[in-house]
């Protein structure tokens, strides 16, 4: 049965083909569903569409169903298309009559879009969420492991000291940098379209500041055809909030893999979160991490794919656009999942002393030595070349001390301004 039945059914293969994945993904959206229709239902009584009576029919019905839908127990039957059909279908066959009403002054192209709204507004939180968990993981590391020597590279070549406290501090305030794209993508999921009801608005005099105001949104999408044209501007800014995530966990993945190798051995886990392998018994393998770094590498490629989806479409809505939930809710579980994984590792990490004590970094120590001369008085370039001769002879002998004391260097790491950062951003989630 269909919202839109005439009198015919449709072809059973059209519509497999047509509904997709829609009857499980839009599970995800029931309790959205629900809570757009209450607010819709409030604001048509509020303009003489509903009557009081109705309205306190309808609800207490609605409300039945939301907390079937909490329980586990709501489904989207065979031969219902979407989430939307399935609660008009409810409330119609609880109700009667009633239950017609409420789709007055609504499409649910506008349906679909305060639903997913809606539902990326909590995403977009539980995401920054597991952001703030491996933050704060990353930085209690730092502080822990501030005195710990590890080499920098550039090139891939030894170059410089560098310290653990850096190397997790890092990735704690690269996380800061991500936020700020999450923030950009909540601001912009956080504006209301219903209303716009196919894309064009209604010739009902409908109340769109009262919906923005119940659906707690921060302002309406006040232009009806803007509104309908952020689905899929929407879903670009909460793809690229998840990519640039994505970006930072992937290179941490891959640095973990990287020093766990036994050429490096700078870090490593208990044996019960390493893998093993068939055929040779001594493998501890870093598959955690391998399967992170996939999966991270992956979740970079969704903001092309919802690019490529939505890049040529005309104006007004196009049932195309069903396919972004394809995309991004699958990925948008993956990249928490990446989140709580790393959160959980990074608990249990274990790291190498002493690492530049062995002879193979010695001349990680140049540049410390220039600058020792320099402090002596003797000026830079010459310094440069003196250090650069006893290396080019084999004379070279590094004083093996280390003294970085300006801001964000190893031994001024200034986590208390990244964390006082990093929370500030998300005090605007909250
Ligand atoms: N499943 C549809 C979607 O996600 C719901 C909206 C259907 N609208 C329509 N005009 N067919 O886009």
């Amino acid at each position: 049965m269909k919202l839109w039945n005439k009198g015919f059914e449709p072809d059973k293969e059209i519509e497999r083909f047509t509904v997709g994945q829609d009857r499980e993904l839009d599970l995800r959206l029931a309790k959205y569903d629900v809570e757009g229709s209450m607010a819709h239902i409030r604001m048509l009584e509020s303009i003489g569409l509903l009557t009081k009576e109705e309205l306190d029919i309808l609800l207490p019905a609605l409300q039945d169903i939301a907390d079937e839908i909490e329980r586990g127990e709501f489904r989207i039957e065979e031969g219902v298309e979407d989430v939307h059909s399935q609660v008009e279908f409810l409330l119609t066959s609880r109700l009667g009559d009633v239950g017609k009403k409420i789709h007055s002054g609504r499409s649910r192209n506008d349906q679909v879009l305060v639903d997913l709204k809606l539902f990326f507004r909590d995403e977009l939180k539980k995401i920054s969420a597991g952001v703030e968990q491996l933050f704060t993981r990353l930085i209690e590391l730092s502080e822990k492991h501030k005195d710990k020597l590890m080499p920098g590279y550039t090139h891939l070549q030894v170059a410089m000291p560098s310290s653990f406290g850096l190397w997790f501090g890092a990735y704690a305030e690269a996380l800061t940098d991500d936020m700020q794209m999450l923030i950009a993508a909540y601001n912009i999921a956080n504006q209301n379209p219903l209303g716009s009801a196919a894309g064009y608005g209604s010739s009902f005099p409908l109340d769109r500041e009262m919906t923005t105001e119940l659906l707690h949104f921060e302002r309406p999408h006040y232009n009806v055809v803007a509104a309908q044209m952020s689905r899929g501007k929407t879903e670009r800014a909460v793809a690229n909030a998840i990519a640039t995530i994505a970006s930072t966990l992937g290179h941490l993945a891959m640095d973990v893999c990287m020093w766990m190798c036994n050429n490096f051995s700078f870090v490593s886990f208990p044996d019960e979160l390493t893998t093993g392998s068939s055929i040779m018994p001594h493998k501890k393998n870093p598959d955690v991490f391998e399967i992170m770094r996939g999966k991270c590498n992956r979740l970079q490629s969704i903001p092309n794919e919802i690019a490529l989806l939505t890049g040529n479409l005309p104006l007004g809505y196009n049932r195309d656009l069903q396919l972004m939930k394809d995309i991004l809710f699958p990925a948008s579980t993956e990249l928490i999942d990446c989140l709580n994984m790393a959160t959980y590792m990074l608990g249990e990490i274990r790291v190498k002393d002493n690492i530049l004590d062995d002879p193979r970094y010695d001349y990680i120590f140049t540049v410390e030595d220039v600058n020792r001369l320099v402090l002596e008085g003797m000026p830079f370039r010459d310094a440069y070349k003196k250090v650069g001769m006893e290396v080019q002879n084999g004379t070279y002998k590094p004083h093996r001390g280390v003294h970085h004391t300006h801001l964000g260097s190893i031994g001024n790491p200034a986590n208390d301004h990244i964390a006082a950062k990093m929370h500030s951003l998300q005090q605007q989630l909250k």
